[in-house]
């Protein structure tokens, strides 16, 4: 297919795994991988931009990652203040709109301030929107959305949760990207990826390079996304309407 050819999703989401398999490699401590990981995150928000992808959503810390060695879990939290220090100036004059979904209460008051701070200075940004899932977990959205609805008395339907949960400003990923050769989901948007378009590599998150994404949009653009619907109903429409999600 030419590259011209290529349906480009609007929606990207990324489980960005295996770091710690990476430094393992190396023989260097986990938190060398996550470093890295930063570094190829970096790298993959330019080629997303480059690609004309509008949304971006990768899980950094699952709600479970709590449950890791404490050294592992204070060295996140560092790099994540060092990687707002250091990324934030560079994505806000690229124009990327951050925005940062999870639970905060358990985070420090001053990751709480930088992660407050790096939203209201790119909110006026326009070129992709990129979410990073810190401390967030698919049932705690879930969860959340109810019982927001609940304590305003409001109805609980597929369309006011959906209104309710922590990524409503976006559509739904068209395509979800794991690294790191497991095949699961472990938590990440499980009401946001009914119909997302799943790809597994076994490239681990810090060897994750422009090629791979390339390699992911390639087997997208060739899916054929039928949303319940029948090959011959797609083609009386002429051709499947990409990421259309409704009708
Ligand atoms: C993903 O890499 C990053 C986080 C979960 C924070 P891992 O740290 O899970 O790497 P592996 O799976 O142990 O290789
Ligand atoms: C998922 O990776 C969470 C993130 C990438 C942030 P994990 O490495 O925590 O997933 P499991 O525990 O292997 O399922
Ligand atoms: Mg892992």
């Amino acid at each position: 297919m030419a590259a011209s050819d290529l349906i480009i999703p609007r929606h990207i989401a990324i489980v960005m795994d295996g770091n710690g398999r990476w430094a393992k490699k190396r023989f260097l401590p986990r938190i060398a991988g996550h470093r890295q990981g930063v570094e190829s995150l970096s790298a993959c928000v330019k080629a997303c931009m480059e690609r004309g992808v509008g949304v971006l959503t990768v899980f950094a810390f699952s709600s479970e990652n709590w449950n890791r060695p404490s050294d592992e879990v204070s060295g996140l939290m560092d790099l994540l203040v060092l990687a707002l220090a250091k990324q934030v100036p560079r994505l806000n004059a690229n124009g990327v709109q951050l925005h940062f979904i999870g639970d905060r209460q358990r985070l420090s008051t001053k990751v709480q301030a930088g992660l407050q701070d790096a939203e209201i200075n790119t909110a006026g940004n326009q070129r992709l929107i990129f979410n990073v899932c810190f401390n967030y977990g698919g049932r705690w959205d879930i969860a959340q959305a109810a019982q927001k609805l609940a304590s305003r008395g409001e109805a609980i339907t597929e369309q006011s949760l959906d209104q309710a949960m922590a990524l409503a400003h976006v559509p739904d990923p068209d395509l979800l990207i794991r690294t790191g050769g497991e095949l699961r989901i472990s938590n990440f948007m499980l009401w946001q990826a009914a119909y997302s378009e799943l790809y597994f590599s076994d490239k681990l998150w810090p060897d994750f390079d422009a090629a791979t994404l390339d390699e992911a949009i390639a087997a997208y653009s060739a899916r054929e996304r039928r949303f319940g619907k029948t090959s011959a109903q797609l083609a009386t429409r002429g051709i499947a309407i990409p990421n259309e999600n409704t009708a």
